[in-house]
């Protein structure tokens, strides 16, 4: 498959930045992002659009527009970046992360229906990957339960389902024109509504509430600097003007990639949705081979760019700020672990995305054999290019965070119901193989879950000892209204099995 040609690269955009410098500095602002707005209006078919400085400011304007604030909670995938989160706690807003079904990668409405609590204003979808779930789905869920719905479609522009652009859905769509974004702009984001008084909200909102919106007073409440700065605006124009284009180029890449590795075993193309024109934002694959994060990161190494091994992608809830919440996503977590989303650009040649298909091919032939071996094998010796990954999934008798490894000193109920801990104290403590040594002795094979324990108590420090857990989602009683709040909840983290881990390291015990 050969990629189209593009016109109005590098050069069309000097010439049009040396126009914008010429008429710096201008402490208005200069026309550019005005014009920007006026464009993208036009281009997705809305009524309102509003230029901003990130992806980020843009749903925290948006967010702020919808009225979320202290005390609300938020449904939010947790198939998705932190920075679809971070406006939500700015705001003083609790998100609630509900999982993805992993057929689809579209949100698990059951699992978000169970998470509707009294506080529940909004919903974020998030386009991961330009990928766009159900808008009716969707819109059934957000006007039954009577929600705002911000998409962020930071990475969905060009993508469109059943004729709906991703972004025109909810009460307010958000893009970022970060590097790496279809429409780029270095750094940069736009608003996209059909509500006027949204669209007021936020121009004001990135302006620090000049101008405020009619009937207002400007500077009359506290608000931010989020402008997008005429040169960027400029960039944004220019892009935006080609983005047909650019959308057909990032198609074609990703359509390249992904057809040259049609015949690789372990490797299967990730299709679009019935009715979903995708943007191709990301060659995406699916892994069906054993270690897929190894894998991943393995890629990364040898110079292929791809989301959860180049930037460690986790589900939001496995993230340290939230892995106290007791109900992990385990949808969002194994599309996350089995999906190879390689990174695409605009100056990725022929030339880049063949090599990348010949590295992804090489790597996971030699990553399916390598598994295959016997450890005691030469080709397993040190000093072989491949790191061995394990032939399957290690042994765990200690809960351990999915995606970093670190023992989970909470016992997860679904742990619990796998049988990992039979009671609080086993969650140090499990059953060990009798006669098994602890590493810190000589002539030990690996570290024992009781000094595992004890090294991972030792990095919080003193008086954090206790963490506070998120509010757990009120039920609703049979009657179909919603309960009040539910009472927060608090959990030790270690501190009544401390004694029984230092003595351990100390004793350099054997396990029982
Ligand atoms: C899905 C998603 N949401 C939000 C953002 C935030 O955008 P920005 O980096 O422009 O603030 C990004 C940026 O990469 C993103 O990919």
């Amino acid at each position: 498959m050969t990629l189209p040609q593009v016109a109005g690269g590098a050069q069309l955009l000097a010439e049009q930045l040396a126009a914008v410098l010429s008429q710096m500095p201008d402490p208005s602002g200069g026309p550019a992002a005005g014009q920007l707005e006026r464009e993208l209006a036009e281009a997705f078919g809305v009524p309102h659009a509003v230029a901003l400085s990130s992806g980020t400011a843009t749903l925290h304007a948006a967010l702020s527009a919808c009225g979320i604030g202290p005390g609300d909670d938020v449904l939010v995938p947790a198939l998705t970046v932190i920075m679809t989160v971070a406006p939500l706690a700015a705001l003083g807003a609790t998100p609630v992360f509900v999982d993805s079904d992993p057929a689809t990668l579209d949100l698990d409405y059951d699992d978000a229906a169970r998470k509707l609590t009294a506080r529940t204003r909004a919903i974020i979808p998030v386009h991961l990957w330009g990928r766009m779930g159900d808008p009716a789905a969707l819109a059934a869920f957000a006007s039954e339960h009577g929600l705002a719905v911000v998409e962020d479609a930071a990475q969905a522009s060009g993508t469109a389902r059943h004729g709906q652009r991703a972004g025109t859905v909810g009460t307010a769509g958000c893009f970022s024109m970060k590097d790496g974004k279809i429409l780029w702009s270095g750094e940069g984001g736009f608003l996209l509504t059909a509500r006027r008084d949204v669209a007021e909200h936020a121009a004001a909102f990135r302006s620090h509430w000049q101008p405020a919106p009619p009937g207002q007073a400007a500077h009359s409440r506290l608000a931010t600097n989020a402008r997008l700065a005429a040169p960027l605006a400029v960039i944004a124009l220019a892009n935006l003007r080609r983005l047909p284009d650019l959308v057909n180029l990032r198609r074609a890449q990703a359509g390249r990639l992904l057809h040259a590795l049609e015949q690789v075993p372990g490797l299967a193309a990730v299709a679009p949705a019935m009715g979903e024109e995708w943007n191709g934002f990301a060659a995406l694959l699916h892994l069906d081979l054993p270690s897929p994060r190894g894998f991943a990161e393995r890629l990364a190494q040898q110079g292929v760019p791809n989301s959860t091994g180049s930037f460690r992608l986790v589900p939001c809830d496995r993230r340290p700020m939230f892995t106290l919440s007791d109900r992990p996503c385990r949808g969002a977590a194994e599309i996350l672990d089995r999906t190879l989303a390689v990174i695409l650009t605009e100056r990725d040649t022929e030339a880049t995305l063949d090599r990348y298909a010949a590295v992804i091919a090489r790597e996971a032939t030699a990553w399916t054999a390598r598994c295959r071996t016997p450890r005691t094998s030469p080709a397993n010796t040190p000093g072989t290019p491949l790191p061995a990954p394990p032939a399957s999934p290690p042994e765990r008798t200690l809960p351990h965070d999915d995606h970093t490894g670190t023992p989970l000193l909470h016992p997860r109920p679904a742990d619990r119901d796998r049988g990992h801990h039979r009671s609080r104290q086993d969650v140090s403590h499990p059953p060990r193989p009798r006669g098994a040594r602890c590493a810190r002795r000589p002539g030990a094979r690996r570290d024992c879950a009781r000094c595992q324990a004890a090294a991972a108590r030792r990095v919080l420090p003193a008086g954090r000892r206790t963490a506070r857990l998120r509010r757990s989602p009120a039920r609703r009683p049979a009657g179909g209204q919603r309960g009040g709040p539910v009472p927060a909840r608090r959990h030790t983290v270690g501190r009544d099995l401390a004694p029984a881990g230092h003595q351990a390291l100390r004793s350099g015990h054997r396990c029982r």
